[in-house]
């Protein structure tokens, strides 16, 4: 009797447990809008009881919102983004989306694999940026959803086929969105072709942890001793430099504005920061790559990544024009700073850098996590 009774409580003890772990993590489905073309989009919410708050549209795998708590017990959107998908269609600046199938630049527009040269629309200057014309950030994503190992999972799905955009191949790629009661928000990628391709995925949320005019004030850790310095048009030169004793160092803590207004060639080119940090590889596999503060809010982000680089942009090209979600006013002058998890930028014509190519047979597979605490 004794052990029976002890057994009811410890069956009882484990279905409260499996209960509250099941309701630690949730996730909402609704209709969002329909796109120029006539495609539905939904919008996911995925949440937790911890606080944090995500939601996510199939056109692009766009983050609209990012709710985090703060150290005043509320929440902050600590991203930027756009009230409708009519604005994110007539073309943010890639507010939170998804980019492929070649996050950065290509120079001049073209690569060659092979001995076969391929073409791809310049538009950025000569040079080739984030995808093309309707890259990864301007397609609807098929998606699906579960609870899984207590966290919220959605899945993204989208067959890039063969020459679209100018890339060869036909793409299978998959991307999954999964926010666990840790606050960490985790992106990973994979993808398969059937003829030899390039590529090089990442996300492009713009971050402002307290929603202040500009990200200035916000403190950049990177676990980077060196950077790739560009050429005029942003791509770059080729040469792996020492962060050390440049406006470039940020290896321990420094806040974004310190120094973005020295003299330097660099800054002068990236019109501030717009390079990508070559990551401290002495612990592969994901690792911390960079952390975010604001003291205001007391948040802190930090980045973990398999990728090799990160590249740092400091919002150079918001420019007031971008209407501001919930709000009648629009985005200033870097108001958002984005931390893009990638390859280097140009690998497929940069020889002495990482390879970018993926072949048939190969899976590419890697993963970013966004993490939120508060500062401790
Ligand atoms: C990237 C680029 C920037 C700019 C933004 C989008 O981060 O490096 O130069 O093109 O995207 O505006």
């Amino acid at each position: 009797m004794k052990n029976l009774t002890l057994l009811l409580i410890l069956f009882l003890g484990f279905s409260a447990c499996k209960q509250v772990e099941k309701k630690a993590v949730h996730i909402e489905k609704e209709y969002y809008g329909t796109t120029k073309e006539g495609k539905e989009v939904d919008r996911y919410t995925l949440s937790n009881d911890s606080g944090m708050k995500v939601h996510i549209i199939t056109f692009g795998g766009i983050i609209t919102h990012l709710y985090v708590p703060n150290a005043t017990g509320g929440l902050n959107d600590v991203v930027l983004g756009c009230d409708s998908l009519s604005d994110y269609e007539k073309g943010s600046p890639y507010f939170g989306a998804l980019i492929g199938r070649y996050g950065n630049r290509i120079a001049d527009g073209t690569f060659t694999l092979d001995d076969q040269t391929y073409s791809l629309v310049q538009n950025d200057g000569k040079n080739h940026l984030h995808g093309g014309t309707k890259g990864f950030d301007k397609v609807v994503w098929d998606a699906s959803s579960r609870i899984e190992n207590g966290k919220a999972v959605l899945q993204l799905n989208y067959l890039s086929k063969d020459m679209e955009e100018g890339y060869p191949g036909n793409l299978n790629t998959e991307v999954t969105y999964t926010l666990s009661k840790a606050n960490i928000l985790e992106v990973s990628y994979r993808a398969t072709t059937d003829k030899k391709t390039v590529l090089n995925l990442t996300q492009h949320a713009y971050f402002n942890l307290s929603g202040t005019a500009d990200i200035l004030n916000h403190e950049l850790k990177l676990n980077a001793p060196h950077y790739l310095p560009v050429d005029e048009t942003l791509i770059p030169t080729g040469e792996i430099a020492s962060v050390a004793g440049t406006p470039f160092d940020f290896t321990s803590f420094k806040a974004i504005g310190r120094d973005i207004k020295k003299e330097d060639i660099q800054l002068e080119r990236g019109l501030g920061y717009d390079h990508c940090w070559v990551l401290d590889d002495s612990n592969k596999g994901l690792r911390s790559a960079a952390i975010l503060q604001e003291v205001n809010s007391g948040i802190q982000l930090e980045v973990f990544t398999d990728q090799p680089a990160i590249q740092f942009y400091s919002g150079n090209f918001l420019d007031g024009t971008n209407p501001m979600k919930q709000s009648d006013s629009f985005y200033n002058y870097r108001s958002g700073l984005c931390l893009e998890t990638q390859h280097f930028p140009n690998s497929p014509n940069q020889a002495s850098f990482p390879s970018t190519e993926l072949s048939p047979g190969e899976v590419y597979s890697t993963k970013t996590q966004f993490k939120f605490t508060l500062i401790n």
